[in-house]
């Protein structure tokens, strides 16, 4: 029975893996938390790694606060750069098929055409950055590895987008969102299945692949469309995003293009507001 270590197993990504772990008992599923995968101490990483000692590792962890990162270089490095150039190390080293994901921000922005796996990466802050050279370090440690850009991640566990606008549109009668970043949200249950599907195939192939759902829409978009899925009465106002400050700059633009995942792997991604739905099921 093959072992798949998921790392960062209480993020949203991990955990909509646990839900699908459970229709996939062929695999002996180690979904390890920051106590028995520990990103931000490398000595502790390789001795956790020798111990657990996986078949394939889904690399879900990551220093994912983007404003914070813009204070905490140091942190964001070690766990989005460091910690995978070591997870990669040793995925090639032991022969250990290894998924790691990555983002949309290493992008930035300037593109007005759907971005493809060869457009030229240059992030805009320090999550891209650092995200960016975990892409890099992985590649150059583990040639065979498989890397997967997404965007816009949501889910029913954690923090994000859709439950934050949900709440604000409970207590607010008017919010306004930025109407001039465009990209596509993914829901991580979506892209959690994409990774299976990926696990089980017959055909491994190496390098970066796209994962959003489809449609390319605003936050602001995004926002509308929770609105009416949720049935809320908030009023939703759009603002460019000079209006709203942030301490990480974000790309305006960032939508994947999607064709190389689902021509190689036969995948049917779902539009962002089917997927949406399920959030409001
Ligand atoms: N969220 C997005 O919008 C988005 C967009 C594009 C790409 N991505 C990428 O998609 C992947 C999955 O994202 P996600 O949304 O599932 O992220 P998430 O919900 O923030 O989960 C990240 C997980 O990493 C863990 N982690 C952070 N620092 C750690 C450390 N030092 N040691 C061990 N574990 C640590 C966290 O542990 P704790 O729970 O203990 O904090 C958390 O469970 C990441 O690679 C992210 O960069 C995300």
């Amino acid at each position: 029975m093959k072992k798949i270590l998921v790392t960062g197993a209480n993020g949203q990504l991990g955990s909509e893996l646990a839900v699908l772990a459970v229709n996939n008992p062929e695999f002996d599923w180690v979904f390890a938390d920051r106590t028995k995968i520990t990103l931000d101490n490398l000595e502790l990483l390789q001795n956790q790694l020798n111990e657990i000692q996986p078949d394939i590792i889904l690399n879900c962890g990551a220093y994912t606060a983007v404003d914070k990162a813009e204070s905490e270089k140091e942190t964001a490095f070690l766990v989005n750069h460091l910690a995978v150039e070591k997870i990669a190390r040793y995925s090639a080293e032991n022969n250990v098929k290894l998924i790691h994901i990555s983002t949309d921000y290493v992008f930035d922005g300037k593109s007005s055409v759907a971005l493809n796996e060869e457009a030229v990466t240059n992030p805009i802050n320090i999550y891209g950055e650092s995200k960016l050279a975990g892409e890099n370090a992985c590649m150059k440690e583990n040639p065979s590895a498989i890397i997967i850009r997404t965007s816009w991640v949501y889910s029913k566990f954690g923090n994000n987008f859709v439950k934050t606008m949900q709440r604000l549109m409970q207590e607010r009668d008017e919010i306004n969102v930025v109407n001039d970043q465009m990209g596509s949200p993914t829901y991580a249950a979506d892209l959690a299945q994409a990774l299976i599907t990926i696990v089980k195939s017959t055909n491994w192939v190496s390098g970066i692949f796209n994962y959003s759902n489809e449609g390319e829409i605003s936050w602001y978009e995004f926002a509308l469309a929770i609105k009416e899925l949720g049935n809320y009465s908030c009023k939703v106002g759009g603002i460019g995003s000079s209006s709203y400050p942030t301490p990480a700059k974000r790309p305006n633009f960032s939508l994947l293009d999607k064709e190389k995942i689902k021509s190689i792997y036969n995948l049917e991604i779902p539009d962002y507001k089917v997927s949406l739905k399920k959030i409001f099921e």
